[in-house]
């Protein structure tokens, strides 16, 4: 039995991070796609081959369900893969729903029609192709009325937490906040759409200042993972056995992924 969780890199280990803890007996496999990172200065066609490479992987290591935990993939390719790449028995989750049910205040399957929330003015942080793509906003149209959306493309972030470079990761987060706030002075919540920038949370939150619900994603996907399996438990893979895959450098890998997880992380060659 396992579950995959998929990132083009370090990111997905946020949300693995917190499925490990909220469902311990569940038997994971990380693949970060390390290789190829950032996914977020390439167009949709190359996220699309890169994502299903990996998801493939991911099967052969028994993993029938599978997490895009990278709002980057789940933008350019979930719903083509949805439509035309998937196999009966498998399944493949995006990031984005969990988040914005949880920003509208939705019970997962309330298909009702959207309306009027709390919030009115949302910052939104993610990757280029995020922004560009513009599912955010259509998956929250869905749902809600009335939100005007402000995105700001966090250039050089995801590249500067790969390196372990967090000064320079923290140094970008401000200037992205700034640009954000030219744009939208007084946001009311912030989404960090993009699955590594919960790595540099405390950043965003001083750069907003703690008037501002900073929504990030992990605990909602792991919530929301342990709902779906409730209802389809037989989506537990035929994979036993939790490990680390990357396709970039092992050692290099796992001593970043020690230090963001503060414990010790081994991964192996994809
Ligand atoms: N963690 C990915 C996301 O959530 C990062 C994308 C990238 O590699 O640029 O979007």
């Amino acid at each position: 039995m396992a579950v995959g969780i998929f990132d083009s890199g370090l990111g997905g280990l946020t949300v693995y991070d917190a499925v490990s803890k909220r469902l311990p007996d569940v038997p994971l496999v990380y693949f970060g796609d390390n290789a190829h990172a950032p996914y977020g200065v390439r167009d949709a066609d190359d996220i699309y081959d890169l994502t299903t490479k990996s998801v493939e992987r991911l099967w052969d290591a028994g993993c029938d369900l599978v997490i895009l935990a990278c709002n980057t993939a789940s933008a350019a390719a979930l719903r083509r893969m949805q439509e035309s790449f998937l196999p009966e028995n498998k399944r493949v989750l995006g990031v984005f729903v969990p988040l914005i049910e949880a920003l509208t205040e939705r019970r997962w399957g309330d298909n009702s029609p959207p309306r009027e929330v709390a919030v009115k003015h949302v910052a939104l942080f993610a990757t280029p192709a995020t922004v560009s793509s513009r599912a955010f906003q259509r998956e929250l149209a869905f749902r809600a009325i009335g939100v005007d959306v402000e995105a700001q493309a966090c250039g050089g972030v995801v590249d500067a937490i790969e390196d372990g470079d967090v000064i320079l990761a923290e140094a970008l987060v401000r200037s992205h906040v700034d640009a954000l706030k030219r744009k939208m002075p007084h946001p009311e919540a912030a989404i960090l759409g993009c699955t590594h920038y919960p790595w540099m949370e405390e950043a965003f939150q001083a750069a907003l200042g703690e008037d501002v619900k900073v929504y990030s994603q992990a605990n909602l996907v792991a919530d929301s993972l342990g709902d779906y399996l409730r209802r389809h438990p037989t989506m537990i893979g035929s994979g036993t056995d939790s490990m680390f895959l990357t396709t970039g450098d092992p050692a290099r890998v796992s001593d970043r992924a020690t230090q963001f997880l503060r414990r010790k992380v081994e991964f192996i060659a994809a």
